[in-house]
């Protein structure tokens, strides 16, 4: 395996015990562990690769761009593909052996069961209704993979020039300071972001419903365009809360890493343990996560019943 062959080689891949305590007994626990001068080395080739795409993506300002549609409202740009083919050929280069799983390049994400190697989950312009409308809202995603965790995660705002980025447990930075999710104690007083899929007009899960149940109960819900830089605003408490529906792995593999790594909670919609390849996700800083749960298990419709009786809570509560 590739990996491994190159950190043996320098010495650098560990296997550790690790003790812990179940059930009255002690087991050791065998824990594979990529060094972290290898994942730094993944992480300084996301940055550079993520850089050099968001050079490219901001070159195409106040230029006419050529716009293919992969659905109704689904746009793809020169942008996006030229962006995919430069951070594809850059990994390629390093990594010939890895897995690399870019939204352009129609490849399905493998399960981690399937590949022994690291899986690079690129989103080479995340927000690409945004960029092609001149909005200036709109990032690179970079997310590694190893051992069906991912391991490093680098987005990249060429508008803003902000760099966020984690290795798992080493903290996570936006251009070298350190990331913290907000105190923030409940949702009452939380602003939100949430984002809506292409199939908004056909599905019925098209988060409407949800939309509008946070609406009455938080300061706040945006909806910015870009998921990837969603999970980067959580962790930098600029966001307390995010929730989607219909993700994939390259929307969120390197936001969710980034989100941990400040301290936040991620999970699926019903509040249990967050997997990359299911496409709906709750991101806060943990505080109010069980909140959030709470009113996404009210689901997805548009209810009157259930928004009058909120507004007649708060209409009580305004007269009291
Ligand atoms: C989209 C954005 C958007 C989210 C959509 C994504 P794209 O990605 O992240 O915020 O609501 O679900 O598909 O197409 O701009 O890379
Ligand atoms: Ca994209
Ligand atoms: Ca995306």
């Amino acid at each position: 395996m590739f990996i491994g062959m190159e950190a043996l080689s320098t010495g650098l891949w560990r296997v550790r015990g690790v003790l812990s305590l179940r059930a009255g007994a002690l087991y050791a626990v065998p824990m594979a562990r990529t060094s972290h001068q290898l994942l730094t080395r993944y992480r300084q080739l996301a940055v550079s690769s993520a850089k050099a795409a968001g050079r490219l993506l901001t070159s195409f300002t106040g230029r006419t761009l050529t716009v293919t549609y992969k659905g109704a409202v689904n746009l793809v740009t020169e942008a996006d593909r030229q962006a995919e083919r430069l951070i594809t050929e850059r990994i390629r280069k390093s990594y010939p052996k890895h897995v690399i799983i870019g939204e352009e390049g129609g490849a399905t994400p493998p399960e981690p069961s399937a590949v022994r190697e690291p899986v690079w989950f690129v989103d080479p312009l995340d927000g690409t209704t945004n960029f092609a409308h001149g909005f200036p809202f709109y990032c690179v995603s970079i997310g590694v993979e190893i051992e069906g965790r991912i391991a490093v995660g680098v987005v990249y705002d060429p508008v803003r020039k902000e760099l966020f980025s984690a290795i798992r447990g080493s903290g996570a930075f936006c251009n070298g300071r350190r990331l913290r999710v907000s105190s923030t104690e409940k949702l009452d007083q939380s602003l939100l972001v949430t984002g809506f899929a292409y199939n908004v007009r056909t599905s019925r899960r098209n988060n409407l419903g949800h939309f509008s149940q946070f609406s009455l109960r938080c300061r706040g819900v945006r909806r910015t365009g870009a998921a990837a830089l969603d999970l980067c605003y959580v962790a930098s408490g600029r966001f307390d809360g995010f929730w989607e529906l219909h993700l994939c792995p390259w929307d969120t593999a390197a936001g969710s890493l980034i989100v941990e790594e400040a301290g936040g909670r991620m999970s699926g919609f019903d509040g249990g343990s967050y997997q990359i390849r299911v496409p709906e996700l709750v991101a806060s800083n943990g505080r109010i996560h069980d909140e959030m749960v709470g009113v996404l298990g009210l689901g997805d419709q548009i209810d009157p019943r259930q928004i009058e009786s909120q507004m007649t809570g708060h209409a009580t509560q305004e007269r009291g």
